[in-house]
């Protein structure tokens, strides 16, 4: 191959007129004239236009004409200024084109199941329908092509420029960069751990690492003074869209510092991160305490691009008229709401009270919402009566709320539940409304979260263990101290997503014990877990503290893109498979032989010694070891659907239920070794409409039957509402 010469579709620029130049890419787009050809040709840098001409060289067209989206190609040619009308601004060298005088096909490629190509070859030519309306599986599946589009390309490049850009910054400030172990213990970070079987040490596992926890404060007390890594960790928690159970951090630890070193050295580091996407980030970054943070945000990573913080009001209604109110304040419990600024119109009496206080309140958790509207300087709802003129005035003043507003309140016995449901209503309206402003970026750091939080009656770390408290006189079997205690630990908040989190840690082994004894872990529990760990710090740890932050959210967050998955090369999808390689996936009988776990495991393929399938021993299991589905899980689902059942209807969609799943559960006892996985029959491509679409009716006539019919929509209940 001759990549000396190469030059890069993308890199050709009008001082290369008259020089013949070698290309080598993909055939993003072809455009038949007859006997002109032009094609697209694209690399990793761009796309530059090639035109094959049968009068000026037959052989290299004839050649051409055979040429397909995907191909990969060799070109030779010439570069010449494109005439003056023709230019394309679509693509960075769009003066330009190249005559081609030589072409070879290295290699051929399938139809692809979906649309590589992005950029138009004509002005107005429609390129819509990319694979951003494909299904993402299917784009999963696809990666390699999907990581071919030009867009995605860019994703990669810049989260490339952001890790070089926090190597240098990281090293300019001393900070060494060491890797630490995959296969080891388990990290306590709030997640399952992800085991992997030993086969030198049979029956036992390792974990894969949640973090890098534990090594990095290793680290501190080998003395390494400063160190980072780019880390990967695995944590087998439910998925989210900002989550995957492999994911990467910055992770981050130095030694004789305090809260004010990681702030700074985390602001800079965030704002040059942001820089690349080309965001000033304002400094500093404001505080708030984890209280606060909750109290008016419900959350303890609350959005800050808009207002509608949060007010409690319970003083004011102390002897309201109103009777649930009244019976909620004697039950010790809270009402607060927010105040949303001039949407009293868009934010209708049958909007708030058939939608949000019937329906979206209530599936967020809450019984009810109680809403009123300023006008005229007073407050209107169909409760207002039972409130007298001076809670009305005293509400209107603590909310600060005018003409044009409108007031959401929440009142429940758990102060828990109303901060919930606020935050889940504030940023439902928010978004509905569009009043969360773009572009806009709000850093904060929330501090002084609780040390412990309540897990079944029991203290549990709210951070991780090894997080020092703000006291360490407190008495480890004393669970009303335990839970007055706060952490050193803080996080990095930004636009209501957290991007980092870390703490000072403790350095003194009689502390980190009393942490122990107070999650309930017996000397012998917390030596058999973390004995090495203690002793290391018997042998003189300095004090230390650091931060990790989640590069995946930070790349997507500065990129823009709708989730974590747009900016990992190989994603898991939803439900943490990979459609690529269909990892997870069944393990070869002999394999689990040799780690000592082959029995009991069910859907093992299994071979026998002359090559014959065997999957005895596990057939008819599956769905006798299936749990059941209970009555209370149909009431649930009925109630989320808004279907009202019997109790004996009920027992029969369970029933019905129970030998679905049964059925499918006993399809996984089928050995389906050898036969490759298929998840569709058909071919699975883009099938584009060949008809002409009918003239379209009046939609209002296409709504006759509707049984609710609003303006020119057909209301259907709200069932769920999925990420
Ligand atoms: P923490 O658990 O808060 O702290 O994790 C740090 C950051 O990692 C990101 N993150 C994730 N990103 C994608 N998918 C996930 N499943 C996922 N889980 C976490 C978040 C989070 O803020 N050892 C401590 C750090 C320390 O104390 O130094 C830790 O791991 O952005």
């Amino acid at each position: 191959m001759n990549w000396k010469e190469r030059i890069y579709c993308g890199d050709v620029t009008s001082s290369d007129r008259g020089k013949d130049i070698l290309l080598l890419g993909w055939v993003d787009a072809i455009r038949d004239h007859g006997n002109v050809l032009f094609i697209h040709l694209r690399d990793i840098r761009g796309i530059v236009q090639v035109v094959f001409s049968s009068e000026k060289n037959k052989e290299c067209y004839d050649i051409a004409a055979s040429l397909r989206e995907e191909f990969v190609v060799e070109v030779k040619g010439n570069v010449a200024i494109r005439e003056q009308g023709t230019e394309n601004p679509n693509i960075k060298t769009g003066n330009i084109e190249v005559n081609a005088s030589y072409l070879k096909i290295l290699s051929n490629s399938k139809t692809p199941p979906f649309r590589i190509s992005e950029k138009a070859m004509v002005l107005g030519e429609d390129i819509s329908g990319g694979p951003e309306h494909v299904d993402e599986d299917l784009r999963l599946q696809y990666r390699y092509l999907d990581l071919r589009r030009p867009s995605m390309q860019q994703l990669f490049i810049k989260r490339y420029e952001i890790l070089k850009c926090i190597r240098a910054y990281l090293d300019e400030h001393n900070f060494y960069e060491i890797e630490t172990p995959f296969l080891t213990r388990s990290t306590p970070e709030g997640a399952r751990d992800y085991l992997v079987p030993s086969r030198v040490h049979q029956g036992k596992f390792y974990a894969l690492p949640q973090s890098p926890q534990l090594f990095k404060q290793l680290l501190m007390m080998s003395g390494m003074d400063r160190y980072f890594q780019v880390a990967r960790c695995f944590r087998d928690e439910d998925l989210r869209p900002n989550r995957q159970p492999e994911f990467t951090q910055i992770d981050i630890e130095a030694s004789f510092i305090d809260e004010e070193f990681i702030y700074e050295l985390i602001e800079e580091l965030t704002c040059r991160m942001f820089a690349i996407g080309g965001i000033e980030l304002p400094r500093p970054f404001p505080r708030m305490t984890y209280k606060k943070a909750i109290d008016k945000y419900g959350i303890d990573r609350p959005d800050l691009r808009f207002g509608m913080a949060v007010e409690d009001v319970t003083d004011l209604l102390a002897d309201t008229q109103y009777s649930i109110f009244r019976q909620i304040i004697k039950k010790k419990g809270v009402i607060k709401g927010f105040c949303v600024k001039g949407m009293s119109e868009l934010l209708s009496k049958n909007v708030l009270q058939n939608e949000y206080a019937m329906k979206i309140v209530q599936s967020f958790g809450a019984k009810g919402l109680t809403w009123m509207k300023v006008i005229d300087g007073c407050l209107q709802s169909n409760i207002v009566q039972f409130f007298c003129d001076d809670e009305q005035k005293a509400l209107i003043d603590r909310f600060k709320a005018e003409d044009g507003d409108v007031i959401m309140m929440i009142a429940d016995t758990s102060v828990e539940l109303v901060n919930r449901v606020l935050c889940d209503l504030r940023l439902h309206v928010a978004n509905r409304y569009n009043l969360i402003p773009k572009d806009i970026y709000c850093p904060v750091w929330i501090t002084e979260f609780p040390l412990f939080e309540l897990k079944d009656g029991a203290p549990n770390s709210q951070h991780h263990p090894f997080t020092m408290p703000d006291r360490t006189d407190f008495d480890p079997e004393n669970i009303d101290e335990l839970m007055s205690l706060n952490s050193r630990a803080y996080d990095l908040v930004m636009n209501g997503e957290e991007l980092g989190g870390g703490s000072i840690r403790i350095h003194d082994m009689n502390i980190q014990q009393k942490i122990f004894k107070a999650l309930g872990m017996s000397q012998m529990e917390a030596e058999a877990r973390f004995g090495f760990f203690l002793k290391a710090l018997e042998y003189g740890a300095p004090p230390h503290a650091g931060l990790a932050l989640g590069i995946d959210r930070v790349v997507s967050m500065i990129l823009n893109t709708a989730s974590i998955r747009d900016v990992i090369a190989f994603p898991k999808n939803r439900k943490a498979f990979c459609p690529l390689t269909r990892a997870p996936n069944l393990a070869d009988k002999s394999q689990l032989d040799e780690l000592g776990i082959g029995s009991g495991i069910r859907g093992i393929r299994r071979f026998t010694g002359d090559g014959e399938i065997d999957s005895s021993g596990s057939q008819g299991k599956a769905a006798a070891k299936r749990e059941k589905i209970s009555m209370d899980e149909v009431k649930h689902v009925a109630k989320l659907a808004r279907l009202s059942m019997s109790d004996e209807e009920t027992e029969k969609y369970r029933n019905d239920l129970n030998s679905i799943l049964d059925y499918v559960a006993a399809l996984e006892d089928i050995d389906t070794t050898g036969i490759a996985p298929v998840s569709h029959v058909l071919e699975m491509k883009n099938v584009w409409r060949d008809d002409i679409p009918v003239e379209r009716k009046n939609p209002l006539e296409l709504l006759n039957n509707a049984p609710e019919r609003e303006e020119a929509y057909y209301r259907v209940p709200k069932i769920l509402e999925g990420n």
